[in-house]
């Protein structure tokens, strides 16, 4: 089993350059299938779940060429299927925006249930809802998930919750419907203001996206396009954090400073230095950071992809830290892994108390999930002495070479194959 040796108290200096957006990309590969042409799609980041998603593609009859290592040419004509498997789906949870794109291009779909879900109840009902609402009649049985429709026809659509994927998979469905889709109470976040712009890059007419109303105007026909994905939000502010949460001094590059916010604010509130420039922040802190607290929200709230990483900054704070999880239910089962590395969190619901101390202590420890993961990355390097991790499957689904760009840093960090032990699956959520 292939596992991470971190030595840890290694200050992180130097430049770091952030790839594309993982929770962009899983939206705009299923989109390509819409255009029924070619697209060229750039700053695609190579982590697992882009070559999931990939092999999805091609097993539909998609022909896809590497362009280079972070551009691909994705000809959607030839696609001959509307049905997603279990195999393919029970890997990442995004396999459900297949749905959307392939209702859209078909009005027929099947597509099994995505993957196992990592931080509570992981419902799908608004995006049935949705699909119902654009015409499509459900069902499911034996866990595939049957949408079809005569013809779909635009719609006013008002989300009940707040849902990234379900706002994502009602565009895709909506673009090429007859007539107008007014979304209500759509999620702000910049993967679905990306979405839009490939979807309108393609010939779609959505406006709206990065407010709460989005309206599609669905058209007869859509067209390939070249296409750049914005950078990463979440792997750039893990990036934030890991330099403040061992007093470093990290440039990190290609990024949207405006995406960054709600993580530069909260930073900032730690006392951390955080300078902002066009393309890229840097993050300087030489002293122990202090308490704050957070309540993660949708956009422009603070991400709750970001809670895991920020408690690692918090429970090495001067002072006691409230973190208030409000997106998902079951989002602090990592919380026991830092204990073992001498954190001091109690956990009550959805709340964690935070009492800082003074040092972490390296410990072997399991990336619980993808930003778990993240999170026991950044404990390693802040701690003392060496730590171990486990279950990388769930990092290398959403970080790019991470090994390699915290080696750039100065982190003393390995991937080390330990031989003895069985290889334990990755079924997780993202
Ligand atoms: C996406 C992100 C994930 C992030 C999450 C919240 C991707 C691929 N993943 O996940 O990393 O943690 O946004 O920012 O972009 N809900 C319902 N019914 C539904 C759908 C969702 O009640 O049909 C609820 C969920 O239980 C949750 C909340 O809405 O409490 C937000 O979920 P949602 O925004 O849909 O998350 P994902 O799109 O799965």
């Amino acid at each position: 089993m292939e596992k991470i040796v971190i030595n840890g108290s290694n200050p992180l200096k130097g430049e770091v350059e952030i790839s594309g957006a993982k929770n962009a990309v899983v939206a705009i590969l299923p989109a390509t299938i819409l255009a029924q042409d070619v697209c060229r799609i750039e700053n695609i980041p190579d982590i697992s779940d882009v070559t999931m998603m990939i092999k999805i593609l091609s097993q539909l009859g998609a022909q896809i060429k590497m362009i280079n290592r972070s551009t691909l040419e994705i000809d959607t004509r030839g696609i001959n299927s509307f049905i997603v498997p279990h195999e393919l789906t029970k890997h990442l949870r995004a396999s459900y925006y297949f749905l959307g794109a392939l209702l859209g291009r078909y009005s027929r779909a099947k597509v099994s249930m995505p993957g196992g879900c990592c931080f509570g109840v992981r419902p799908i009902d608004l995006h049935l809802r949705g699909f119902e609402l654009l015409g499509s009649k459900i069902s499911i049985d034996n866990a595939m998930i049957n949408a079809s429709a005569d013809k779909l026809v635009g719609s006013a659509i008002y989300m009940d919750n707040v849902s990234v994927g379900a706002t994502v998979n009602v565009m895709l469905a909506a673009v090429k419907a007859k007539g107008l889709t007014v979304i209500e109470n759509a999620a702000r976040e910049p993967h679905i203001v990306d979405l839009a712009n490939f979807l309108n890059s393609m010939g779609a007419d959505v406006r709206g996206a990065g407010t709460d109303v989005i309206k599609i105007r669905g058209v007869d026909k859509l067209h390939g396009c070249t296409y750049s994905i914005i950078p990463d939000q979440i792997e750039a502010g893990t990036y934030m954090v890991a330099a403040a949460a061992t007093k470093g001094d990290v440039l990190i590059k290609n990024v949207i400073p405006k995406h960054l916010e709600s993580i530069t604010k909260k930073l900032i509130d730690c006392g951390v230095e955080v300078e902002e420039f066009d393309e890229a922040v840097r993050v300087r802190c030489d002293k122990r950071p202090e308490k704050c607290n957070i309540k993660t929200m949708p956009h422009p709230g603070f991400p709750t992809d970001m809670q895991p990483q920020m408690t690692v900054l918090l429970a090495l704070a001067d002072g006691t830290s409230i973190v208030s999880e409000s997106v998902w239910d079951n989002r602090f089962k990592y919380i026991d892994q830092l204990i073992r590395m001498g954190a001091n969190i109690s956990v009550e619901g959805k709340v964690a108390i935070v009492q800082g101390v003074e040092a972490l202590k390296g410990a072997p420890v399991g990336a619980d999930d993808l930003r778990a993961g993240a999170a026991m990355l950044i404990a390693g390097f802040a701690a003392q002495g060496q730590t171990v991790i486990e279950n990388l499957s769930h990092i290398d689904r959403g970080y790019e070479r991470f090994v390699e760009k915290f080696t750039a840093l100065g982190g003393d960090i390995q991937r080390v194959n330990f031989p003895d032990e069985g290889e334990s699956e990755a079924e997780s959520a993202g």
